[in-house]
């Protein structure tokens, strides 16, 4: 009996140590320190220049044209805070739209590098898992 319980004991306290762990492995889709990507694809019209301008509270990316079908990369490991959020400016027949293209809280366990699309009417991602793009983000 008393092998018992302290057998129940030691598989208790072995899931509550390992918690943290398992936690971590469900929200992790990509090992820590992974590098993610992200592209940002002008898929306006033929003619049209995509000035891009892509950034985070710490890091400013700086300003790119794009003309048709060119992309801007950029790359990142993730923050262990899980706070990590870039967005980009973009400009095109002088108006200004952002959203955000890449937000830990929304894309951490998405694919492992993010491909955007940008349209004339919206945004859309690239989804690994489907092979198909995601049109349901929208333009500020
Ligand atoms: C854009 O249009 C020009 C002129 O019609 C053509 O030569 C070029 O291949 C086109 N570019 C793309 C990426 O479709």
């Amino acid at each position: 009996m008393m092998m018992v319980i302290s057998g129940r004991h030691i598989l208790f306290s072995s899931l509550i140590l390992f918690a943290p762990l398992m936690v971590m492995a469900v929200e992790y889709r990509w090992p820590p320190l992974t590098y993610r990507h992200v592209y940002v694809k002008n898929n306006l019209d033929n003619g049209t220049i995509l000035t891009l301008h892509c950034k985070d509270k710490d890091h400013d990316l700086g300003v790119q044209k794009l003309n048709y079908q060119e992309e801007f990369k950029f790359q990142f490991k993730p923050n262990f805070l899980g706070n990590r959020l870039y967005f980009c400016g973009l400009t095109w027949d002088g108006n200004l739209h952002w959203f955000v293209v890449y937000n830990d809280r929304r894309d951490l366990t998405f694919c492992k590098d993010l491909h955007w699309s940008i349209n004339k009417d919206k945004p859309c991602l690239f989804n690994c898992d489907t092979q198909k793009y995601d049109c349901e983000y929208n333009y500020n």
